[in-house]
């Protein structure tokens, strides 16, 4: 997701209550009470994450999101501030290993992640070689990934990336935007491909 440049982003995140600056301080620590603990990587504007942290009190769920720009647009949504069991961070998935220990995770979200198509781009891919170990090492026995997107491409890879690692897949669909939704929420750019009746791919891994 790209935006215009904000010049009061940097100042709003430092302030902001949800935004956790320092990552690192909280390494096996960050579920608290909570039961599960959710982190979805690239969190655009933030509404698929704010629903589920409404709907699952129980959860404590993080964003990650790189961007600046974007994430002081999630947090201005003024419902962020009510939500006890949900944080932020506005920093890249390349440093996960320093903010959590192995096992420590109960599940990762990507929604929409970038395709980057081009081959000479592959290792930035989210579900390619340079994440997927290290995301696997933090998901804790029978931990889950949830991926969702609109392109087909990026299904496909995906698909056969996770072959690579002790995952079963629990999930499938390739016409998701008609499949009946349990325990899920829209995100910025479903709503988008929705409104386009454009097909969404869903699959979901649990570790063995
Ligand atoms: C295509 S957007 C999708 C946003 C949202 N998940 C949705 O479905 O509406 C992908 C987002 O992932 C973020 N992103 C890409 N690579 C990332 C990384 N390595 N770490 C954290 N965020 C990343 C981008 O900045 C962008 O906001």
């Amino acid at each position: 997701m790209r935006m215009r440049n904000k010049p009061w982003a940097q100042d709003f995140l430092i302030q902001h209550p949800k935004a956790v600056l320092d990552p690192k301080s909280y390494k096996g620590h960050w579920k608290d009470h909570h039961q599960k603990l959710i982190l979805e990587i690239g969190s655009g504007k933030g509404q698929y994450i704010f629903d589920l942290a409404k709907a699952h009190p129980e959860h404590r769920f993080i964003a990650l999101e790189k961007d600046k720009n974007v994430s002081a647009t999630a947090l201005k949504k003024p419902d962020v501030l009510h939500l006890d069991n949900l944080v932020w961070i506005n920093n890249g998935a390349e440093l996960i290993h320093e903010w959590f220990t192995e096992g420590e995770l109960d599940e990762i979200h990507l929604n929409f992640s970038d395709p980057w198509p081009k081959k000479h781009h592959e290792k930035r891919r989210l579900t390619s070689k340079t994440f997927m170990p290290g995301f696997f090492k933090l998901l804790n026995q029978e931990g889950l990934i949830k991926f969702k997107t609109d392109n087909q491409k990026l299904f496909e890879y995906t698909i056969l990336q996770m072959q690579e690692y002790a995952l079963e897949m629990i999930f499938f669909s390739v016409n998701y935007i008609h499949d009946p939704k349990e325990d899920d929420a829209y995100t910025e750019y479903e709503m988008k491909f929705n409104a386009l009746n454009q097909p969404i791919y869903r699959a979901i891994w649990r570790k063995k």
